[in-house]
């Protein structure tokens, strides 16, 4: 019924086609994923950009139904990093030649944690002069904040959709005004029309979620003409109410090779933008990572949080790098990148290409 090399040679696909890629394993897999490769290499070339991740703060004011750091979990130990040591993981990043960061942190809206966000761009825009691209990924604010955070130097913001179809959205987060569907939708969309490149993302093979819901969420990405990327397999966490349906979940190998997929599909229907090897990959597959940078991916996020406080940001089980160093991670990256047969784009900051032809045709 399904021809895989006339397919392969679509840059667009119908909902079943999506399904069909999404379920192909083996040989035929091999297939989609050497199209990813090869599109990759010619539209965005060979390279990995590097954003250095802090995260900088495990204090989270909701309670997302998977996550190992939701509010209701009183068994994790809560840190807002001081200002210093975050300026300090901005500095090694731009020493570095990381060339961007993210700053991720749980979700508050208090005007404590905005104003400390404001303070600490004013900071980073000192220290680097301005060369450092910088992401936020801090969820659901007001409109003016995030005007705020982008005139103070913020260019980028992730907000994962989780999931693009709102009834599975509501089964995955607590039901109430804090986890409007609605509200993110609403977002994200603030983001992209105050100029940020916008990324988003949604969680592979998690409890409810079947593959016309991942085939949607490829074509949502599509719609709204998104950025960039992140998206990883759905791992359990022990002290959150989703543990209970890990049983009936495919097995981490399967969700392992659902998340490759939809990299390689994304990058084919999607040439220009940024897509991410989320960390999760590894959690998996120890080259789970270098894996997806083969197949499509092109960022990557070393982490620089500080080494004290990596155990006490764990979002899921086995979480890779909670033992190392920003030392260690870079050293590591550097090998396991080269393994993967790209070269590290030193110094560039790497924007999306989507967004900058976005923004063009926004001009004229
Ligand atoms: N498994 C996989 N990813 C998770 N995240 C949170 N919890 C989990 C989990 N159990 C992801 C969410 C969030 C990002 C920061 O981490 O997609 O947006
Ligand atoms: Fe908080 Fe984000 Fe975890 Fe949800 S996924 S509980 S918003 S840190
Ligand atoms: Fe952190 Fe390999 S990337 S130890």
């Amino acid at each position: 019924m399904f021809n895989l090399t006339e397919i392969l040679n679509q840059a667009e696909f119908t909902k079943e086609e999506l399904m069909y890629l999404l379920a192909l394993r083996g040989d035929e897999q091999r297939k989609l994923f050497l199209r990813a490769a090869i599109i990759k290499e010619k539209f965005v070339g060979k390279k990995t950009y590097f954003r250095g991740l802090i995260e900088f703060s495990n204090i989270c004011h909701k309670n997302c139904l998977y996550c190992g750091i939701r509010a209701a979990n009183n068994k994790v130990n809560r840190y807002l990093l001081q200002k210093d040591s975050i300026l300090e993981a901005v500095k090694f990043a731009y020493n570095n030649k990381y060339a961007s960061i993210v700053l991720q942190a749980g979700e508050r809206e208090d005007d404590e944690f905005i104003n400390f966000i404001n303070d600490l761009l004013v900071d980073i825009a000192k220290i680097c002069n301005g060369e450092l691209g910088i992401t936020l990924s801090v969820g659901e604010q007001k409109t003016e904040v995030y005007k705020k955070w982008f005139d103070l130097g913020a260019n980028r913001y992730l907000l994962r959709i989780e999931a693009s179809n709102k009834d599975l959205y509501e089964k995955l987060h607590p039901n109430n005004s804090k986890h409007s569907f609605d509200r993110r939708l609403a977002c994200l969309k603030n983001l992209q029309k105050i100029g940020y490149q916008t990324g988003t993302g949604v969680m592979i093979s998690s409890p409810y979620q079947i593959l016309n819901d991942l085939a949607d969420d490829l074509l949502f990405f599509k719609a709204f003409d998104i950025d960039m990327v992140g998206m990883g397999p759905f791992i359990e966490h022990e002290q959150t109410p989703l543990f209970k349906h890990c049983k009936e979940l495919p097995s981490l190998n399967e969700r392992f090779l659902t998340s490759l997929n939809m990299i390689a599909i994304l990058r084919i229907m999607m040439p220009e933008i940024n897509i991410a090897a989320a960390t999760a990959l590894q959690a998996i597959d120890p080259v789970g990572r270098e894996k997806a940078i083969q197949l499509g991916a092109n960022v990557i996020m070393p982490n620089i949080t500080p080494s004290l406080n990596r155990k006490d940001y764990l979002l899921y089980e086995n979480k890779p790098c909670t033992d190392e160093g920003a030392d260690e991670c870079l050293d590591c990256l550097v090998a396991r990148i080269d393994m993967a047969g790209d070269e590290i784009a030193w110094g560039e900051q790497g924007n999306s290409l989507h967004y900058q032809n976005r923004m063009k045709k926004r001009k004229e």
